[in-house]
């Protein structure tokens, strides 16, 4: 059996939705230690719905599948949906990914989140900091 599902190559050969917003409400990036790997998200976001979402991102093709396939999976959401978006149901929507490989899937996640904290930081919207990464709950992975 291949090592990646074609929808991984397809992702990491044409990502959709690489690049920078520059008007973005919400921008995170995140960084995995151990691989040094970074992955920046930025969302465009209206009436809490993310009307845009774009990446750029340093580091494996895994990561850039899954960077891609979550631009994908959370554009039109609301902003309380696309925080319960899971690096496991980006893994599913890649049709899987090798086990050694899952842990560039946890960037594209903490990505998300870190972005929609962004954004509520700017709006001055209260949260529950303990629901989102940060340096002090993450052992593998820190906000750049
Ligand atoms: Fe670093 Fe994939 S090896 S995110």
């Amino acid at each position: 059996m291949a090592l990646y599902t074609d929808t991984v190559m397809d992702h990491f050969m044409h990502p959709r939705n690489v690049g920078e917003i520059a008007d973005a409400d919400g921008v995170g990036e995140v960084g995995n230690a151990k691989c040094g790997d970074i992955m920046k998200m930025y969302l465009k976001i209206k009436n809490n719905v993310i009307e845009d979402a774009k990446f750029e991102t340093f580091g494996c093709g895994s990561a850039i599948a899954s960077s891609s396939m979550a631009t994908e999976m959370v554009k039109g959401k609301t902003v309380d949906e696309a925080l319960a978006v899971t690096n496991r149901q980006v893994v599913d929507a890649l049709g899987g990914l090798p086990a050694h490989k899952l842990h560039c899937s946890v960037l594209a996640e903490e990505s998300i989140k870190a972005a929609v904290r962004d954004y509520y930081d700017k709006n001055g919207i209260a949260y529950d900091r303990s629901g989102f990464p940060d340096c002090e709950s993450c052992e593998g992975c820190h906000m750049v």
